[in-house]
């Protein structure tokens, strides 16, 4: 049975600043989803929130970038809108930068990742929603998933992994896409997927086509489609696993390093990627650290079982700790390169401001001292 699984999310408004989503908004955005499965438009459904970013998990029959699956978000996002402008919860709509619906929510200001495969007689994937940080904080983790031996040993003693995968690479600033092959291509792989805020990730294949998709990120970047800054473009992912894919315990081992990403404070500075449980889903400390949940669930015909809260461990306290010591190295930099993001890369500046008012106290540079 093919089934698609399809991750929409949007930041409509948080409490006590870009903090944490309001239940009063889960609750409108289950309400809402419940009427779908009910109509028989989605068959289950799992509603969350990363943070501010309140996150719609569907599943359905009726593929990728369906009309009915991202009208039904887009309006649900709409009511939990409402909601949170009725609460005077902060920036209220944030991530709706349209007003009018025409078929697909890309373009329109909500994050979306999608996949559609055969569901598998057992079928385990993990959702991942992180807040405070961009589509390309995935790019490292999913290269050391899919292409890292030192990460996945599966890569090696795995028949089926052992092939490699073919990775999917948008340019999100000219709007084109390449794809690349592993091993083979890794050197190329890393030559772009370095460069976090302009080549990501997009979708990760199996070379088994009976396998197929095994990854997808959400790559929309709100400030390139609104040509301002609007928020950070919380992203989210969807992995297929174990089973020739990578087993749980490979995939979720490559958020134990703690990465450097960008996001945190006005999405402008360097901060370490925290994995946390649901309870913990909330940004605090500077407005951070960035901040990333995984669930895990398994497949029965599209119906979703589970959730697995999978941070909710021990395991990830020293990741926790260490990441919590690199906030306050990084922090001591306060607004100095590299904490804070280069100029090109700043989301929200007032240097044109300062320059402005600076400008005609310029001299030509003299290499000799004195006035
Ligand atoms: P089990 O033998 O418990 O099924 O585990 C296999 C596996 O892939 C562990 O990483
Ligand atoms: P969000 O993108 O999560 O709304 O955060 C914006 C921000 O500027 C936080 O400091
Ligand atoms: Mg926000
Ligand atoms: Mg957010």
């Amino acid at each position: 049975m093919k089934i698609t699984v399809s991750l929409i999310k949007a930041d409509v408004g948080s409490v006590a600043g870009h903090v944490r989503v309001h239940p009063e908004l889960i609750n409108v955005a289950k309400q809402s989803l419940e009427e779908a499965k009910k109509k028989g438009i989605i068959i289950d459904y799992y509603v969350f929130n990363a943070g501010d970013d309140l996150e719609l998990l569907m599943t359905h029959t009726k593929g990728v970038d369906n009309p009915t699956i991202h009208e039904l978000a887009w309006n649900t996002f709409l009511k939990a809108k409402e909601k949170a402008e009725e609460l005077h919860l902060y920036a209220a709509g944030q991530d709706i930068l349209s007003t009018a619906f025409s078929g697909n929510v890309r373009g329109m200001g909500p994050g979306v990742a999608e996949m559609e495969f055969e569901e598998r007689k057992a079928e385990p994937i993990v959702v991942f929603a992180a807040d405070k940080t961009e589509p390309g904080a995935f790019n490292l983790p999913i290269f050391r998933i899919f292409a890292d031996p030192f990460c996945n040993p599966g890569l090696i003693i795995d028949p089926r992994q052992h092939d490699g995968y073919r990775f999917v690479v948008v340019d999100v600033i000219e709007g084109k896409q390449i794809e690349l092959s592993t091993p083979e291509e890794m050197y190329d792989l890393l030559a772009l997927i370095g460069h976090t805020s302009r080549y990501i990730i997009k979708y990760v294949y199996s070379k088994h086509e009976d396998i197929g998709i095994a990854a997808v990120v959400s790559t929309e970047r709100l400030s390139l489609i609104a040509g301002r800054y609007v928020g950070k473009d919380d992203p989210v992912a969807i992995i297929r696993a174990q089973h020739g894919l990578p087993a749980m315990g490979e995939i979720l081992e490559a958020f134990a390093t703690g990465h450097l990403v960008k996001g945190a404070l006005r999405g402008s500075h360097h901060a370490p990627l925290l994995p946390v449980p649901l309870k913990y889903s909330q940004c605090t400390r500077f407005d951070g650290p960035p901040r990333i949940v995984g669930l895990g669930f398994c497949l029965a015909n599209g119906k979703l079982i589970g959730p697995i809260d999978l941070f909710d461990d021990p395991a990830f306290d020293w990741t926790r700790m260490k990441v919590m010591q690199i906030m306050d190295y990084i922090r001591a930099h306060g607004p100095f390169e590299p904490h804070m993001l280069s100029e090109q890369e700043m989301e929200y500046t007032t240097l044109p401001k300062v320059l402005e008012r600076l400008k005609d106290r310029w001299k030509p540079y003299k290499s000799t001292p004195g006035k």
